[in-house]
């Protein structure tokens, strides 16, 4: 039985469609699993990381796990979630987990960087026994479907950090990964660092968008100092903010285009452009 955390989620759901015909029985964990669309023969089941005596259910029978956290970095003192997903794959003897992580997460001395640590030791310690892979991509490209309530009314989206280029990936090619180390157990003990093909810009990205949209889109850049009153606002302490502010704008973190995700995949990575036309009807 293999078990997806997230499984309503931007890579969460590219994977139970891709275990699906897999053979292997598949579990998806979600809040409402009444309200789930999940492909034919996937068990929806109920389990919360907020509230750790509802993972058991979730986690019983199972050998292989992806493990995602939703929950935003200094929402609390440590990733209780993470924590609370590791400790219950533990306790039902789980084997293999691949869990989503974020590049670059755990360098530094920043919060973000003890968050994703903390994070990926609770499933790396070898107390636990697990198989594990970590996934650690750069921004995802589903980020952009931020943009779609702007579009509905307007060609022009007002984003922060328009002109810093990041290698972002689909998260259906991060989906694939996980599946291949789920399935074959091929990919235990990799630590992959993942991005897509081309090191874009938001309003580049854009501007792809707007082709497969058959629009003019622009960018309506945001200036620094609203981004991070924005931030403040989402709820993000301010030595969080000022850790995503030296991320962000510091180096090229996040830039560059790496080999990993064609060297396990066999095949290039998605691009931006193919994302943009497979997602043309959530804008
Ligand atoms: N977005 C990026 O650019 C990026 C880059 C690198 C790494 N990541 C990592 O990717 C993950 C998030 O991806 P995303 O931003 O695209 O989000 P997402 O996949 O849309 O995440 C939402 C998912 O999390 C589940 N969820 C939320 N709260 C939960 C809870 N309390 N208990 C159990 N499940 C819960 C939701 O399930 P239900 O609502 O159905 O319960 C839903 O399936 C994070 O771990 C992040 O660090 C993201």
């Amino acid at each position: 039985m293999i078990l997806v955390t997230g499984a309503t989620g931007h890579v969460g759901s590219e994977l139970v469609q891709r275990l699906a015909p897999a053979g292997e029985p598949v579990r998806a964990m979600t809040r409402r699993p009444a309200e789930a669309r999940l492909p034919a023969g996937v068990e929806a089941v109920y389990g919360d990381a907020a509230d750790p005596a509802s993972l058991a259910s979730a986690f019983a029978g199972v050998d292989g796990v992806f493990l995602m956290s939703a929950q935003a970095v200094g929402a609390a003192p440590e990733p209780t979630h993470d924590l609370a997903l590791a400790a219950a794959a533990a306790r039902a003897g789980v084997s293999r987990v691949v869990k989503l992580s974020t590049l670059d997460g755990g360098s530094g001395d920043d919060p973000i960087a003890h968050w994703q640590r903390t994070a990926e030791a609770a499933v790396t310690d070898p107390a636990r026994g697990f198989a594990w892979t970590l996934l650690r991509p750069g921004r995802f490209m589903s980020n952009a479907l931020q943009w779609a309530g702007q579009l509905r009314t307007d060609d022009e989206v007002a984003t922060p950090f328009a002109d810093r280029p990041a290698a972002s990936i689909d998260p259906a090619d991060l989906a694939e990964i996980a599946a291949l180390a789920l399935i074959t157990g091929e990919h235990a003990g990799a630590t992959y660092e993942l991005s897509g093909p081309q090191s874009l810009t938001p309003a580049q990205e854009l501007a792809i968008l707007g082709e497969a949209l058959g629009r003019d889109l622009r960018v309506r850049p945001v200036p620094t100092a609203a981004a991070r009153a924005g931030m403040a606002r989402y709820g993000f302490p301010p030595e969080v903010v000022d850790a995503i502010m030296r991320r962000t704008l510091d180096g090229d973190r996040g830039s560059q285009v790496l080999p990993t995700a064609e060297k396990v995949l066999g095949r290039p990575a998605r691009s931006f452009a193919q994302w943009a036309r497979a997602h043309r009807e959530e804008f």
